[in-house]
């Protein structure tokens, strides 16, 4: 199969889909979630850059064969994704670890139903990714909030010392967001062994949700958790796929990587009681041809990424009242608008809605921590990052 070249790939990127005029969630959620269409909307995090012809053209091929019956993800689709997974991360999976999943959030739910009890306290890290911390609730288990903490230089830290306080004999599990959305945070392998080795020691079982994993800036490096040790590995589920990686949310398509044989059973038993299908025809054929043909579109992706996260900052430096550090992954810029002088969250959205008429996402969604943040998602075109660039420096120049 014909792998694409940067340079094509590069000029793809560029090119602007109406997605206004189709299903796609960032718009058609506009009104309801801004109160008007006259936004660019900059929120849920899909790219509006074009899937990989690789993968379109995988599903094409598997949409021409006439009948779409039952199918299960075929062994040489997982195999694709264990490759992948040696070769750009290090990490050794077995084919037997792996289930599939139609949605990460479904598999924290399935990992939180079948590690903890009701009335168990779970472990998340805010500001997180919110379905981390509505499903904990969703279930009727405790959250505990272990607060991620910011250096004097603006990085992002895990805070073990609270933690450790807080740890009681019912925390039973901990959800991770390795790299974090939405801090943008790539974890380095101390601070991950220095997280570990608390879960360790209290029992604690580890949820990591490594789905931003290939969507990493150099020199940054993404670490996977199951790769610390075997101990490690033994007391960790770990999600991945290509839906961030490569534009392909819609295919519905994600594995669930689980080692230790007793937490495999538990997390099967959960599986089988919710009755998970075996995925889309078009999933598959999607996943496997993303991660055998996708890489060198995806190595053309990033920089194109790097350069939209360092036009931000380009314009963003030196306004008074706004802190952006770059993030080390993931496509999703953490604005601290904490110095901008609104009075509330409300008037700090209000601001990007009506005045710079950009659809972003609400740091306090994020848990209280992300109080007087704004998440912007620039996985965009650069016709549309112009417009968005253009938009913010005119709302900042008025204030
Ligand atoms: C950290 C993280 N986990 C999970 C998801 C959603 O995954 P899925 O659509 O497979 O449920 C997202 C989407 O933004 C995410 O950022």
């Amino acid at each position: 199969m014909p792998t694409q070249n940067r340079s094509e790939a590069v000029s793809i990127f560029d090119r602007v889909t109406d997605r206004a005029a189709g299903n796609a969630e960032k718009y058609t959620l506009r009104q309801k979630l801004f109160g008007t269409e006259d936004v660019l909307p900059m929120w849920v995090a899909d790219m509006d850059i074009e899937t990989p012809q690789c993968v379109r053209d995988a599903v094409a091929r598997r949409a021409a064969e006439p009948i779409y019956g039952y199918e299960e993800m075929p062994d040489s689709a997982f195999e694709a994704q264990m490759e992948w997974m040696q070769q750009r991360h290090g990490l050794d999976l077995q084919r037997e670890w792996l289930f599939y999943s139609h949605s990460v959030v479904a598999s924290i739910s399935t990992a939180i139903m079948a590690f903890s009890e009701p009335g168990d306290e779970v472990v998340v890290q805010p500001p997180i990714y919110p379905p981390f911390m509505k499903q904990v609730q969703r279930h009727e288990r405790r959250l505990l909030l272990n607060p991620l903490k910011q250096d004097a230089r603006g990085s992002w830290h895990f805070d073990l010392d609270d933690l450790k306080a807080k740890i009681s004999p019912k925390t039973k599990l901990l959800l991770l967001c390795s790299p974090h959305n939405p801090v943008g945070c790539v974890w380095e392998k101390r601070e991950l062994e220095s997280l570990a080795a608390v879960c360790l020691e209290h029992g604690i079982k580890v949820f990591a949700d490594e789905i931003h994993s290939d969507l990493v800036y150099a020199p940054y490096r993404h670490i996977p958790f199951a790769s610390l040790s075997p101990e490690v590995c033994g007391i960790t589920v770990t999600a991945i796929g290509p839906g961030k990686t490569f534009n392909v949310a819609g295919l519905a398509i994600s594995t669930v990587a689980v080692a230790d044989v007793a937490m495999r059973r538990r997390f099967d038993e959960v599986y089988q009681q919710i009755h998970f299908a075996q995925g889309t025809v078009f999933g598959h054929a999607g996943f496997e041809a993303a991660y055998r043909e996708g890489e060198a579109w995806l190595e053309a992706l990033l920089t194109y990424l790097k350069r939209n996260s360092d036009r931000l900052a380009k314009v963003l430096d030196g306004v008074e009242g706004i802190e952006y550090h770059a993030p080390e992954g993931t496509y999703l810029a953490w604005l601290d608008c904490r110095k901008m002088g609104f009075d509330s969250d409300r008037a700090l959205r209000e601001f990007f809605i009506k005045e710079a008429k950009l659809g972003l996402s609400p740091g306090i969604s994020f848990g209280r921590e992300g109080s007087g943040f704004m998440r912007l998602n620039f996985a965009v075109p650069t016709p549309v990052m112009d417009e968005a660039l253009k938009r913010l420096e005119s709302a900042l120049e008025k204030r």
